[in-house]
């Protein structure tokens, strides 16, 4: 059975180390079906860390992880939109529903309305090349929510995007979550884009693995342009600017 939320998770004492050097400390971390949650914290802290445990890609060396689910479907936004260039835009968008052997005559409406979704229908024939980076990135979004995951997790996708087109792109991937039930896990470097997107922003301390802030965004979805620039948006970005800054500052 096919959970409608999102998939939630329970992480407990979750310790990570490499070369005998802690990254994750007794990590404990509840994340709700279809919350959209944001990982700030200063580089090097353990963020992609604790999204490759969450992503089942490695795994802790001590503690637990459970899944609300046992057959929860993952999908991974990295931050190279990773498309094969040989194939067209659609071919890359379908190709992992044609890897679980879903007929053409499905897939390729499938892909296709989600195309449509990040504002691409026009470029369904184009290959990757012919693409901007802002584009390939549209088109990673849309294959990662082909086979419609219960969780989403992304490592900085947008960081190597201009302003203008990561903003775009937060609307997309805002608009994709409101309209596919799921859990967002969201690592990111900007702490705009995190108040923006989140229900919740965490920030990792420095090398410690603790949660230094838990902060509940009670902005209403959906979030437009002129949210960036309202007086709560702006007083909730403050909030979490101090404690990065502080805490950046206590790493020192
Ligand atoms: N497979 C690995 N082997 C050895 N060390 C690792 C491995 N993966 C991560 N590390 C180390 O663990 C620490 C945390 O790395 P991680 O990539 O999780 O940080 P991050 O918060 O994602 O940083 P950034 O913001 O720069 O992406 C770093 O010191 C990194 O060098
Ligand atoms: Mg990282």
């Amino acid at each position: 059975m096919k959970h409608r939320q999102g998939a939630g998770l329970k992480l407990r004492r979750i310790h990570r180390q490499f070369d005998g050097r802690p990254v994750l400390k007794h990590l404990d971390l509840d994340i709700a079906p279809g919350e959209f949650l944001a990982i700030i914290g200063p580089s090097g802290c353990g963020k992609s860390t604790l999204l490759r445990l969450i992503a089942d890609l490695d795994q802790p060396d001590q503690g637990t992880l459970d899944r609300s689910e046992e057959d929860v479907d993952l999908a991974f936004v990295f931050q190279d939109p990773c498309l094969l260039p040989w194939r067209s835009v659609i071919e890359n968008v379908a190709l992992p529903l044609e890897l679980q052997g879903v007929p053409h005559h499905h897939r390729m409406p499938a892909a296709e309305a989600l195309l449509k979704t990040v504002g691409l229908e026009e470029a369904q024939g184009k290959f990757p090349q012919q693409l901007s980076g802002g584009m390939k990135m549209r088109v990673s979004l849309a294959r990662a929510l082909i086979t419609r995951p219960d969780l989403l997790l992304l490592d900085e996708p947008f960081a190597a995007l201009d302003d203008i087109t990561r903003h775009h792109l937060d609307d997309h991937l805002q608009s994709l979550w409101l309209n596919h039930p799921m859990t967002v896990v969201f690592v990111t470097h900007s702490l705009s884009e995190a108040v923006y997107l989140a229900d919740r922003v965490i920030l990792l301390s420095a090398g410690g693995g603790d949660i230094t802030l838990d902060y509940k965004v009670p902005l209403a979805h959906p979030r437009t342009p002129a949210t960036r620039v309202s007086t709560p948006f702006i007083d909730h970005l403050r909030i979490v600017s101090e404690a990065f800054e502080l805490h950046a500052r206590a790493a020192e």
